[in-house]
């Protein structure tokens, strides 16, 4: 058994009451490797926001559990380094499926756990919920739980579509299972293609697609329900168009990729909205860097030349959505 505290890591209760009251929020970054690390540290140090390192099961296994930990606590030494006197970071299982799983994460030095048992029916969710709930607690773990499912493919579970999360359940849901924080859906999804071309309308100017709006009204009503209570949103990629022409400029082929406009997660940011996820943007920064060298220098066969340029296009990335997105800036000196 390893304690998250003697990593020098923190859990997430101080941060969601913080970025609640000072309506602001923590930005979760996934990560799978070193220079992604580099990257979200390199930007939480030089703007001092605190910060939630995410390992999906699938990053886990691709990274090994071990390896992930001593990464995670090496970022913590990394960001005093950079002269972060305080860091206040995080390292989270993203859409933990299982009891065992959250265990082990817990037992090996994870300082939050979400367990997703949202497309379990409602019953099995709480029991499900309640159970992590019950064990990381015992070691000051804080578990964040899902209610509604959102659209496409969450981690190895899918979905086709997208159901809201029913307002009128969540009181009796964050009750009985005392879990954290509650991720809920309302219109973000996974990955590049949060929309179909057909949900969309196209900017006539540029013919870009232009996405329906967020259903705030789900969200206000929720916040209605559990006044100041955390809530989470996945799925909360914007997926930069710059990004996008990089990649296929270079030879890749994303036609039509969308995500969450930034006004709109602004806006998400300033409510009890106090945990945004984004992964699929920084796939794109690095798929986009990479992908502009290997087209310019082909003959470069050394990864740092490439892997390098992806690393600072990431720490770009970052620092744009904890400052201009988020918020987060200047919240752990
Ligand atoms: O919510 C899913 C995250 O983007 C993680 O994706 O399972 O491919 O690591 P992954
Ligand atoms: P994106 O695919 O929009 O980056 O969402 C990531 C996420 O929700 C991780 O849990
Ligand atoms: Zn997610």
């Amino acid at each position: 058994m390893v304690s998250y505290k003697e990593l020098g890591l923190v859990n997430t209760r101080e941060m969601f009451a913080k970025a609640i009251k000072g309506g602001y929020a923590i930005p979760a970054f996934n990560f799978n490797n070193m220079e992604q690390l580099q990257a979200i540290i390199k930007a939480s140090a030089e703007t001092k926001s605190p910060v939630i390192l995410q390992v999906s099961k699938g990053a886990r296994n691709y990274a090994n559990q071990t390896l992930l930990r001593y990464m995670a606590q090496g970022a913590v030494e990394y960001a005093k380094e950079l002269g972060w006197e305080h860091p206040q970071i995080c390292l989270h299982l993203d859409h933990g499926d299982s009891f065992e799983l959250c265990k082990s994460c817990v037992d090996f030095g994870f300082s939050s756990v979400m367990i997703d048992a949202s497309s379990l029916p409602y019953e099995e969710n709480i029991a499900l919920t309640k159970k992590v709930v019950d064990y990381a607690h015992q070691y000051d773990v804080t578990v964040e739980a899902e209610l509604g499912v959102l659209a496409g493919v969450e981690d190895e579970v899918s979905s086709a579509v997208s159901h809201y999360t029913k307002p009128e359940e969540v009181v009796d849901f964050a009750t009985r299972t005392g879990c954290d924080s509650l991720a809920i859906s309302i219109g973000t999804s996974h990955g590049a293609y949060k929309f179909t071309p057909e949900q969309c309308t196209r900017d006539p100017k540029t013919g870009r697609l232009v996405p329906p709006p967020l259903a705030f009204d789900v969200l206000d009503a929720v916040m209605e329900k559990l006044p100041g209570f955390p809530i989470v949103l996945h799925g909360s990629s914007s997926v930069p168009q710059e990004y996008v022409d990089m990649i296929n400029q270079y030879g890749g082929k994303l036609p039509d990729a969308v995500g969450i406009p930034e006004e709109q997660l602004r806006k998400a940011a300033k409510s009890a909205v106090c945990k945004i996820n984004i992964d699929s943007d920084s796939r794109l920064a690095f798929t986009a860097a990479v992908r502009k060298v290997f087209a310019e220098k082909p003959a470069e066969f050394d990864p740092r030349k490439y892997c390098g340029p992806a690393r600072d296009l990431m720490t770009e990335l970052y620092k744009h959505k904890i400052i201009n997105v988020l918020g987060s800036d200047g919240k752990a000196e």
